[in-house]
Formats: structure tokens, C-alpha cells, sequence
């Protein structure tokens, strides 16, 4: 229990990728990696930070998330969390091929309750290059991992049995809006590395967040999105659980992403898990409308 300490990297199939390393590169601020030597030829790695590679995207014949990877502390670890899989009858395989492919000292893979190919893995590779934003980007990464996904589940108690109960993440809190219930949970202090809903439509990856620096570095971006780089989907505003000021926009693989900062930590030892009446105290608005992304705008009280 409680062996994932940080979302490591995600994978993505793509159907156009110069649109992902333009958007990847001059919109959001990362680099382009040298691929790993057994790692496919035509896939883009990207970087973040000191790790070789945060974001992958393979050319595929459809869009969407292809694989995340929850990183494990060392290989002790990563066999306690199979033994954990095993009990709660999840088969999870090692695969040393993949492992190269993904440039990581050990691998285990298995699929959640939707269906997600998930990876665990630890000893990521650390290049003696440093990393350098082509936009001068500083991105909030280190043991906090790369940032955070919702996943649009079919169930949430399957969900909550597997990410809670068998792998250990942590509730932090539940946003209530309509007919949604959305559970945000961490496995280090970043408010949470995984955010899932139910929804009636087929399980999908809803965004994935990454955090930068500074306000100045988000405002940035959003000038770029309003030229045109990218379309909006949210405006900017910060979110009542985790304290995020964020826009969001399309990213290429048809999904969304968050462009945010100064996300709060969770203090272990003083936290208690609360319930919100929606995602923003202000802003998040669906761009054109007057209606929030929570639905119809209303008076909100202040927390
Ligand atoms: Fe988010």
C-alpha cells in the first residue's frame, strides 16, 4: 500500500505530431528529448526538468492517453506493489523490454478497472544535459511528479477500490457540482496527482495539469492560445480545492490540458478531506458563454 510516490511520465498516441511538438515546444515550454536507443524512431520525447523525458507521443491511428507511469521508490517497492496487485487479483507483468523502451531500470505493467494501460516503474534516467525550456519555462516537478490527470471513469467505486484501496493514494478531497462527484487523491504533497469522475460516455482521459513557476509564465502561454496556438476551453481562475490558477485549452491527442501555478501542498498532518460545491472560486468559465464548467454561474460563497 502507498508505494506510487509520483506520476512519472504519460505516453500518447498521436495522429499528427508536428502539431504535438509545435504545441508541446513553443506553447507550453518543453523541450525535445533525444529518444531513448530503444524507443521507437518516429516518437517525440519531451522534457520537463532533469528526468530524460516526461511526456512521449507515438504516431497512432487515433488519439488519447497510450500509458501512464506512476513512479515507485525502487525495485523493493515496485514488488511490494505487485504483491499488492496480486492480492487484489490484478495481474501485473514485468517487462524488461519495455523498461528500455521507456529508459527505466524496472517496469510492471497492468491495466486499471477501465482499461488504462498503466506502468510502475522505477530508476528513471537522469542525462548529464541539462534541461533548457526553449520559452525560458520552469515547470514544478521534482518529487511532486510531472503534475496531474483526471480520468473519466465508467465507475467510480471500481476506481476508488483500485487507486485507493489496493495502490494506497491518498482522498484529498471531493468536488460535488450537478450530477458530478469528482475524487481528487496525491500520493506525495501535490494536491493530487489523479482526479476521476464518473461519467456515462466511454472511460477517457479528461486533462492532464502541468505547473509552472510563476503567474507571469502562465499569462504567457494564454497570450499564445489567444493568438491562435491552441483553443481555449477554460479561462483563466483558480480552482477552491487545490488553489491552481489555470487556464485550460486542447491539447493535440484530443483531450485537454491545464496550464497552471501556485497549486497548494497538502500538509499531512493537519489535513482533512472537504467537499466543494464547485471547481473554481472564479474564472474557469467556458470561453463565450457566461457558464461556468461547473454549469450555470452562480453566487459563491467564500471558503
Ligand atoms: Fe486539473
Amino acid at each position: 500500500m502507498g508505494e506510487v510516490k509520483a506520476l512519472g511520465y504519460l505516453g500518447f498516441h498521436a495522429t499528427d505530431m508536428a502539431a504535438w511538438r509545435t504545441w508541446a515546444t513553443d506553447l507550453l515550454g518543453m523541450q525535445v528529448a533525444g529518444a531513448p536507443s530503444e524507443a521507437s524512431e518516429d516518437a517525440l520525447f519531451l522534457r520537463m526538468d532533469e528526468r530524460g523525458w516526461r511526456l512521449a507521443v507515438e504516431p497512432a491511428e487515433s488519439d488519447g492517453l497510450a500509458y501512464t507511469g506512476w513512479e515507485v521508490g525502487d525495485p523493493a517497492a515496485l514488488e511490494r506493489l505487485v504483491d499488492d496487485l496480486a492480492q487484489a487479483g490484478v495481474k501485473a507483468v514485468e517487462d524488461p523490454g519495455l523498461a528500455r523502451r521507456r529508459n527505466v531500470e524496472r517496469l510492471v505493467r497492468c491495466t486499471d478497472p477501465d482499461g488504462n494501460p498503466l506502468e510502475f516503474f522505477c530508476g528513471a534516467y537522469i542525462p548529464e544535459q541539462p534541461f533548457v525550456s526553449p520559452l525560458g519555462v520552469t515547470f514544478v516537478t521534482g518529487d511532486f511528479g510531472l503534475g496531474h490527470i483526471l480520468q473519466n471513469v465508467a465507475d467510480a467505486e471500481a476506481a476508488k477500490r483500485f487507486y485507493l484501496d489496493v495502490l494506497g493514494f491518498r482522498l484529498s478531497d471531493i468536488i460535488e457540482f450537478g450530477p458530478n462527484k469528482v475524487h481528487f487523491t496525491r500520493v506525495n504533497p501535490r494536491h493530487h496527482s489523479l482526479a476521476f469522475v464518473q461519467v456515462d460516455q466511454p472511460p477517457s482521459l479528461g486533462h492532464f495539469m502541468v505547473e509552472v513557476s510563476d503567474l507571469d509564465t502562465v499569462g504567457r502561454a494564454l497570450d499564445r492560445v489567444n493568438a491562435g496556438m491552441a483553443r481555449l476551453t477554460e479561462t483563466l481562475g483558480k480552482h477552491t480545492n487545490d488553489h491552481m490558477v489555470s487556464f485550460y485549452m486542447m491539447n493535440p491527442s484530443g483531450s485537454q490540458a491545464e496550464y497552471g501555478c501556485a497549486g497548494r501542498l497538502v500538509d499531512e498532518t493537519n489535513w482533512k478531506i472537504n467537499t466543494y460545491s464547485a471547481t473554481a472560486y472564479w474564472g474557469h468559465k467556458v470561453p463565450g458563454s457566461e457558464y461556468s464548467a461547473d454549469g450555470p454561474v452562480s453566487p459563491r460563497v467564500p471558503a
